[in-house]
């Protein structure tokens, strides 16, 4: 079916200038790009978007690293959207993402890896919503 995920083009990408060239890996996949902004996360949103990983080792360097310089926040649409994104970017290690992917190709270690995307259906409502009016997401 048509979905919709929430994606984020990180602060490694941005700095090397890839922002077009991991947006052709999503639309050459098929993926729309129907929403888009340029922001630099503030520690509070950072820290709250992430707020599902408050627990883990890596949390406190995550915000730091999300707020080291803008992202790309973006809605993608298209056929199981949220799988197909994930395919796209790969492993959320970059050492065992698959040949092809944005993670592989771009993502410098684990923590600065490019992009960011939701994890089901049921999260991406959650992320969309959390940066996006659905008047500015045009399908
Ligand atoms: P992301 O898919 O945005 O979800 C959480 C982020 O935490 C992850 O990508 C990485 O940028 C970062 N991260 C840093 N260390 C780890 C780790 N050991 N496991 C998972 N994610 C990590």
């Amino acid at each position: 079916a048509k979905e919709r995920t929430l994606s984020i083009i990180k602060p490694d990408a941005t700095r090397r200038n890839l922002t077009g060239k991991i947006n052709a890996k999503f639309e050459d996949a098929g993926l729309r790009i129907v929403a888009q902004r340029r922001v630099w996360l503030s520690a509070d949103q950072a820290g709250k978007f992430y707020a599902v990983h408050k627990e883990r080792p890596f949390y406190n360097d995550l915000v730091k690293f999300m707020t080291s310089g803008p992202v790309v926040v973006q809605v993608l649409e298209g056929e199981n959207a949220v799988a197909k994104n994930r395919e796209v970017m790969g492993a959320t290690n970059p050492a065992n993402a698959a040949a092809g992917t944005i993670r592989k190709e771009f993502a410098e270690s684990i923590e600065a890896n490019s992009v960011h995307g939701s994890d089901s259906a049921e999260n991406a409502a959650i992320e969309i919503a959390f940066f996006f009016a659905g008047v500015d997401i045009v399908g």
